[in-house]
């Protein structure tokens, strides 16, 4: 099961969070770290941008696949997850841009684009660290409830509630802006990095990671089939550990 960590504000849990991932590079240079976007990891990465400014962090060797792209967003697009990726993190660190993978939404062939994306990760040895959120239906990447425990990456359709959750004008500003279909990492693909952090912090997130620690391990909750890897951690604030029953 995972280990869980409770922390009293969303502050914290970007602190704890950075600090696994600078460990990761400080022991290990050339690390490749799974990243993924959203509001929740965006503490995550100020931290990290923090800890490179003041204490050197270095991402000169290191390699990042993110998770998930909309289909039919260009990397220019305010609201791409490369753009993300960009404005929150890599323009702040010694990233070496030809070092960060994002799918490109754009790819004229997307199964050619998701195949890249999988041949990649598998030549250069795998994902050490792979950061997640989650979403308040329980879905990790772009993998929706029905996912299969061993999904690849792949062109997907995007449900209504997260279509909804992305346009609270936190993102989008209108629901007929967000993409139907996204290109996301499979859970298969998730799994197999060697460690993962999921970060969950708000109300809102309550019911997904009581479904994806206590009930049971179902495609219908994505973020429950994490609950045999081997190195997982979820790393919550009060508010989203508030439904959970057991004491961790
Ligand atoms: C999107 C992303 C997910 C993310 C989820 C939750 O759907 N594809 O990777 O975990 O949103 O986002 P937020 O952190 O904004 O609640």
């Amino acid at each position: 099961m995972p280990k869980v960590i409770i922390c009293k504000t969303d502050d914290e849990v970007a602190k704890k969070a950075a600090a696994i991932f600078a460990k990761q590079i400080r022991s290990k240079p050339d690390s490749v770290l799974g990243f993924a976007t959203g509001s929740t990891p965006e503490k995550t990465y100020a931290e990290l941008a923090r800890l490179h400014k003041t204490e050197g962090l270095d991402f000169s060797k290191v390699r990042t696949f993110n998770l998930d792209e909309y289909w039919g967003l260009d990397g220019d697009h305010n609201q791409s997850y490369r753009y993300f990726m960009n404005d929150r993190l890599f323009k702040h660190i010694n990233i070496k841009p030809w070092n960060t993978f994002v799918l490109d939404g754009t790819a004229v062939n997307p199964m050619l684009e998701c195949k890249a994306f999988e041949t990649k990760i598998l030549a250069v040895g795998g994902v050490d660290i792979w950061l997640l959120g989650i979403g308040n239906n329980g879905h990790i990447a772009f993998n929706e409830p029905g996912s299969p425990v061993d999904s690849r990456t792949r062109l997907v359709s995007l449900t209504q509630s997260t279509i909804d959750a992305n346009s609270d004008g936190r993102f989008f500003k209108n629901p007929a802006d967000v993409p139907r279909c996204a290109l996301s990492a499979g859970i298969g693909t998730v799994r197999e990095a060697r460690k993962i952090v999921l970060l969950a912090t708000g109300s809102k997130k309550a019911d997904a990671i009581a479904a994806a620690l206590e009930g049971p391990f179902t495609p219908d909750c994505p973020a429950s089939l994490l609950q045999d890897h081997k190195d997982c951690t979820f790393i919550l604030d009060s508010a989203a550990a508030s439904k959970l029953k057991k004491k961790y």
